[in-house]
C-alpha cells in the first residue's frame, strides 16, 4: 500500500516502516557516500541524492571525496547570490528562483536541495553572508518561504540551514554561542520557524557550532523542544557534514540523518554505535522508528517511490529568471548629475576597468560553487549591449597580485573615454566571500581605493560597480564619484543584467537587506567586542540590536541604511490610513496608502513598513520591519496599496511568560523608502493585551 500515491502520507509511512528490517532502518539514517543514502531495492526505495546548494545544483563529487567526480552531465544554472535575491524584496521572484532550483534538481535526480541558508547577518565579516538574506528576520522569512515553496513544487525537498546561530565562519565547528532568549526567538529563529510552519520545508540542517554548550546537530533544546515539540516539525533533521560528534546525543537529541562524518560509514554515530546501543537496550527502538519515519515522509512526499518527473535544466525560462533576479537585486547606491543611466546615443567611448569585469565567480565560495553552463561577465554584458554602437575598451586596473603599471594604464584609458566604468569589489577568495573563513575587514582589496581615486581624477564621469556579498567600505572615494551600483554576485546572466541597468533598459529597484556601516567598529558585534568570541565561546552581547536595530536605536549614522536603494525615477507616498482589522481571524490592522511615480521612467519601489511601540513592557528596538510591498509604476501612475499587520507585527517575545506578548497601547506605524527615509507615519492602538505561546 505504501506505493499507492492515492493513500494518505502517514498510512504509507506506517506501512513501509512496518516492512523494514533493523539493518534497513539504520541504512536510512546515515550516509553511504558523500551525498547519498543507500537504496533498498527489495522495497523499491531508490538511492537518495542530496545536493548543494542555494544558488544552483552543485557538480557531483565523491563518492568518498570532495573532489569533483569528473562528470560532463553535471552542469547547472548559476543563479545570483541569495543576498542579491533578498535585495529584490520580491517574494514572487524568490518563488520563481526556487522553481529553477527545483526543476534543475529534478533533472539531476536529487531528492533534497541543501538550501536556503537563512542565517542572520550579525557581522559584515561572515564569509557566507553572500549565501544568506541579510540582517532582518522578517525579510529573510518572507523571501525564504517563497524560495522553499518554489523548490518543493517540483517533487524536490528543500533543506533550511544552518539551524541555528551559525553567524560566522570563524571557529564554526567548535565555537559555543550564548545569547538571551529574546535574541534567539526574535532574531535568529523566526526564519526557521517560517520555513517549517509556512514553507512546510521537509528538511532542516543542523549548524556546526555549539549552542548553549551542545552541538547544534544534536541539540536537545533546539531540535526536540523548539523545532519538533513547539513548532511541530514532521520532516527530518540532518547534520551538517561532519557536524555529528556523539552517539547518545545524536540518538536522543533529534538528529535523523547523519551526513559527512569523517569516518567509515559503518562507524558513523547513527550506524554501528547506534545498532550496538539498540542491541544493549540503551535506546528504545521507537527512537529509531521516529527517525526513519521522518526520512520516509520526505521521500514519499516528494514522490521518490513513484517515479518523479523529468525536470529541466538551463532552459530559456531559467535564464530569464536569473537575469530578472540580477536586475531587480542591483542596488543603486549613488547617482548624481544624471550620471546614470548611460545614454548610448551621447557617448562614443566607454573604458571598462577592473578585474571583476572579467573575473568568473560561479565556481567559488565553497559548497555554494556551481559548474555553470555559462557566465556573462560585466565586460561581456556591456560589449553585447553597446559594443556595436560604442567603442568599449578594457584595462585590468587592479588584480589579486598588485602591479603598479595597471593603474597607470587604467588612468590613461579613462582619460581617453567619455565614461569610465570600474568593476571592483570582492570575490570568492579565502578571507573574502567564502565558506570556512571570515573577512578580515570591510575594505576593498588589491589597491582599489587608490585606483578609483586616480581614475575619477582623470575622468569625472566614472561609474563604480561593486560585486560582493556584504557591506564594503567606500570612504576614501565615495564623495568623488558620481555613481555607485552594487551588483552583489549576479549569476550567469549578470553581465547582461548589469548592462541593461546601466544603460537604462531596466530601472534599478533593489534595496539593501543589510546596513552598510561607515566603519566596522560601528557595527554592534564589533562595537561591543563580541565578535569573534574568545576561548571558544561567543556571547551575542548585542542581543536584539542587530543591524539597523542597533544603528537606529543607538543613533549611529550608517554609510547606507537598511532598505536603501535609489531609482532612475521618484515616488510620492500619501494618505496613510490605519484601520482595525474587522475579521477576528484576519489581520489586527491594515495600513493603506497611495504611491505615485512622480518621475519620467517606469520603475519599481519597495515600500517598507516599520513598527515602533511607544511604551513596551520590555525594551524593544526603535523600529522593526513588519511589512513591505513592491510596486511597479509607469510615470504618473498611482496605486492604492494596503499592507496587513498580523498580531506578530506588534508582539515581542516575553521570556518569563514563554510566549509572544502583544500589549495594549500605542504603536507608531512608519512607511519608508528605506529604514531612514520615512515618508508617512501614523499611530495605532491595540485595545487589549494578548499572549500567544
Ligand atoms: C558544508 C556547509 C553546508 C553544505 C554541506 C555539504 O560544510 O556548511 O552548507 O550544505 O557542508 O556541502
Amino acid at each position: 500500500m505504501y506505493l499507492d500515491p492515492s493513500k494518505p502520507l502517514e498510512a504509507r509511512v506506517d506501512d513501509l516502516l512496518s516492512r523494514l528490517t533493523l539493518e534497513e532502518k539504520l541504512a536510512l539514517v546515515h550516509a553511504d557516500s558523500k551525498f547519498t543514502t543507500a537504496a533498498i531495492p527489495r522495497l523499491g526505495i531508490p538511492r537518495r541524492w542530496l545536493s548543494d546548494g542555494p544558488h544552483g545544483v552543485r557538480e557531483d563529487v565523491g563518492p568518498d571525496t570532495w573532489k569533483p567526480a569528473g562528470r560532463t552531465d553535471d552542469f547547472a544554472s548559476w543563479m545570483p547570490a541569495l543576498i542579491g535575491l533578498s535585495s529584490t524584496f520580491n517574494p514572487a521572484l524568490s518563488q520563481a528562483y526556487g522553481d529553477v532550483i527545483g526543476e534543475e534538481a529534478l533533472k539531476r535526480d536529487k531528492q533534497i536541495m541543501l538550501g536556503p541558508g537563512v542565517n542572520i547577518m550579525r557581522t559584515p565579516l561572515n564569509g557566507r553572508n553572500f549565501e544568506y538574506w541579510g540582517e532582518d528576520p522578517f525579510l529573510t522569512s518572507r523571501m525564504a518561504v517563497s524560495y522553499i515553496r518554489g523548490v518543493q513544487s517540483h517533487e524536490v525537498a528543500a533543506c533550511v540551514k544552518h539551524f541555528a546561530a551559525n553567524n560566522q565562519e570563524w571557529e564554526r565547528g567548535t565555537i559555543n554561542v550564548e545569547m538571551d532568549e529574546r535574541a534567539l526567538r526574535e532574531i535568529y529563529l523566526p526564519a526557521f520557524k517560517a520555513a517549517v510552519q509556512e514553507g512546510d520545508v521537509w528538511a532542516v540542517m543542523g549548524a556546526y557550532n555549539r549552542f548553549r554548550g551542545e552541538h547544534a546537530c544534536h541539540n536537545d533544546y533546539l531540535l526536540n523542544k523548539v523545532l519538533k515539540d513547539e513548532w511541530g516539525f514532521k520532516g527530518l533533521v540532518m547534520s551538517d557534514w561532519d557536524g555529528t560528534h556523539d552517539t547518545r546525543q545524536a540518538v536522543m537529541n533529534g538528529l535523523d540523518l547523519e551526513m559527512g562524518t569523517e569516518k567509515p560509514y559503518e562507524s558513523f554515530y547513527l550506524a554501528g554505535p547506534f545498532r550496538e546501543g539498540l542491541s544493549k537496550g540503551e535506546f528504545p527502538m521507537s527512537i529509531l522508528d521516529d527517525k526513519v519515519r521522518r526520512n520516509l515522509r520526505q521521500m514519499i512526499a516528494i514522490g521518490a517511490l513513484n517515479g518523479r518527473g523529468p525536470g529541466a535544466i538551463n532552459t530559456k525560462a531559467h535564464q530569464e529568471t536569473a537575469r530578472r533576479v540580477a536586475e531587480e537585486g542591483m542596488v543603486l547606491l549613488k547617482n548624481e548629475g544624471g550620471a546614470l543611466p548611460l545614454d548610448d546615443t551621447k557617448i562614443k567611448t566607454v573604458a571598462v576597468i577592473g578585474e571583476n569585469a572579467v573575473q568568473l565567480q560561479a565556481y567559488g565560495g565553497g559548497s555554494a560553487r556551481i559548474k555553470t553552463f555559462y557566465e556573462i561577465t560585466p565586460l561581456e554584458g556591456i560589449v553585447r549591449r553597446a559594443g556595436q554602437r560604442l567603442n568599449v575598451t578594457y584595462s585590468t586596473g587592479y588584480r589579486a597580485e598588485p602591479d603598479p603599471d595597471l593603474v597607470g594604464r587604467a588612468v590613461h584609458a579613462a582619460s581617453q573615454a567619455d565614461v569610465a566604468i570600474i568593476v571592483g569589489g570582492l570575490n570568492h577568495s579565502k578571507y573574502f566571500d567564502a565558506e570556512a573563513s571570515d573577512r578580515k575587514d570591510m575594505k576593498l582589496p588589491y589597491g582599489q581605493d587608490e585606483l578609483i581615486q586616480r581614475v575619477v581624477e582623470a575622468n569625472p564621469r566614472t561609474i563604480v560597480v561593486l560585486l560582493g556579498g556584504g557591506p564594503m567600505e567606500m570612504g576614501p572615494w565615495l564623495a568623488k564619484v558620481p555613481a555607485v551600483m552594487l551588483a552583489w554576485y549576479p549569476g550567469m546572466e549578470g553581465g547582461n543584467a548589469l548592462a541593461r541597468v546601466l544603460f537604462g533598459d531596466v530601472n534599478p529597484s533593489g534595496k539593501l537587506p543589510c546596513t552598510f556601516p561607515k566603519k566596522l567598529e560601528d557595527s554592534p558585534a564589533h562595537a561591543l567586542g563580541a565578535y569573534p568570541g574568545k576561548n571558544g565561546q561567543e556571547v551575542y552581547a548585542e542581543g536584539l540590536l542587530v543591524g539597523y536595530r542597533w544603528f537606529d536605536t543607538k543613533k549611529v549614522e550608517p554609510l547606507f541604511p537598511f532598505g536603501y536603494g535609489l531609482s532612475y525615477t521618484s515616488f510620492k507616498y500619501s494618505s496613510l490610513k490605519l484601520t482595525e482589522g474587522k475579521d477576528p481571524k484576519g489581520p489586527l490592522a491594515i495600513a493603506q496608502f497611495e504611491i505615485e511615480n512622480t518621475g519620467t521612467r517606469e520603475g519599481g519601489e519597495v515600500v517598507q513598513l516599520y513598527v515602533n511601540q511607544t511604551q513596551p513592557g520590555l525594551p524593544r528596538p526603535v523600529k522593526e520591519l513588519k511589512g513591505f510591498h513592491k510596486v511597479f509604476l509607469k510615470p504618473g501612475e498611482k496605486q492604492q496599496v494596503s499592507i496587513p499587520l498580523e498580531r506578530s507585527a506588534f508582539a515581542y517575545y516575553d521570556p518569563d511568560k514563554k510566549g509572544w506578548l502583544a500589549e495594549k497601547g500605542e504603536f507608531t506605524i512608519l512607511l519608508g523608502s528605506s529604514s531612514r527615509d520615512i515618508r508617512l507615519e501614523g499611530k495605532f492602538a491595540l485595545s487589549q493585551t494578548s499572549l500567544e505561546k
